[in-house]
């Protein structure tokens, strides 16, 4: 067993997180943390985790239910094609009878790509299969000093690869575990707990002085700022939403009237600047909004699918973030 092997299962053993899904086999809980771990803080998912066990308790139950539903549970998440995947997904498994138990049949449900494939195979039925995440990559990057850049092909290859030869067999569950954990508590991404690892005699980037040059990204992320502005129409005790069409960015959430580039048409009534320049920051985009209430006698001409709303029946609605910030701004 290499070094790195054994130091992180002895870490692991002693310093693990106590996660509320570590005490089950079930392979649908341990799905849905996993789709709710790929882009969010393991203390903010615990409470959506805990919601949706209660809501949809198996797999079942959550195909059952209606996309609206799910959408709503996952509201403040993010990322909204995770939970639109997660409950075409529960569709594909209770069609097909049963929950898939090898890398290849979870690989080939909805959304479930070759991490979240590993995790559950190996955490759910043992199945010796390394995961490679964004802790993985910084943790053998550093500990290696390997250049491959992690967002590429061949960087890919080499890092899964790296990762398998380092995985025990017989305790794949608790090395998948243990080397997420361990990137996630000590092998943080910025100021690091060298001085607590057990393994930092041996690691080459702490060796050269240069942890916070690993691991190599080959592109940059381009961030790209858009700017808009959400109307919201009020007309006796009604406002205008529509739901966001397939193809976009949340999809299927709803939104009052938005308006491209802040070049807002003459409308009907008053129209009273709520807030300006409120930044949103997305993975590849910040947004910039400005946020409008329009109270308005004659209701003003809108596209096709929006509908008018009772107002106290908005917090029934899935919205994105962003909106959920202007609905708090017409509130106060
Ligand atoms: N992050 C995502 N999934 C995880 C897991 N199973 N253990 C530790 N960190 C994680």
């Amino acid at each position: 067993m290499a070094r790195l092997t054994a130091a992180l299962l002895q870490w692991y053993e002693k310093n693990g997180r106590e996660l509320p899904w570590r005490g089950t086999r079930d392979p649908y809980a341990i799905w849905l943390s996993e789709v709710i771990l790929q882009q969010t803080r393991v203390e903010q998912g615990r409470d959506y985790w805990q919601r949706f066990m209660e809501r949809f308790p198996n797999v079942e139950s959550l195909a059952a239910a209606t996309e609206d539903e799910v959408l709503k549970l996952w509201q403040g998440l993010g990322y909204y094609s995770r939970a639109r995947n997660l409950h075409a997904a529960a569709k594909q498994i209770v069609e097909q009878g049963a929950f898939p138990t090898t890398y290849d049949g979870l690989r080939a449900l909805r959304g479930v790509g070759g991490y979240t494939a590993a995790a559950i195979a190996s955490l759910a039925f043992d199945v010796p299969v390394a995961v490679v995440d964004g802790n993985v990559f910084r943790v053998l990057a550093r500990y290696y000093g390997i250049d491959t850049p992690i967002d590429t092909t061949q960087g890919k290859r080499e890092f899964q690869a790296l990762a398998q030869e380092l995985l025990p067999p017989k305790r794949a569950a608790d090395f998948n575990q243990a080397i997420m954990d361990f990137g996630a508590m000590m092998c943080t991404p910025t100021s690091p707990r060298c001085d607590l690892c057990p393994v930092s005699t041996t690691c080459a980037a702490l060796r050269h002085n240069e942890v916070s040059r690993f691991p190599i990204k080959s592109r940059k992320t381009a961030v790209a700022e858009r700017r808009f502005s959400y109307v919201y129409i009020r007309h006796e005790g009604r406002v205008a939403f529509h739901r966001r069409p397939a193809g976009n960015i949340w999809q299927g959430l709803w939104e009052p009237l938005l308006v491209e580039d802040n070049t807002l048409p003459p409308f009907p009534g008053s129209l009273t600047l709520l807030r300006s320049a409120v930044r949103h920051v997305l993975t590849h985009r910040v947004l910039i909004a400005d946020f409008y209430i329009l109270e308005c006698d004659e209701p003003p001409t809108l596209p096709d699918d929006y509908q008018w709303v009772p107002e106290d029946h908005l917090d029934t609605l899935a919205v994105p973030r962003l909106v959920e910030r202007l609905l708090t701004a017409v509130n106060h």
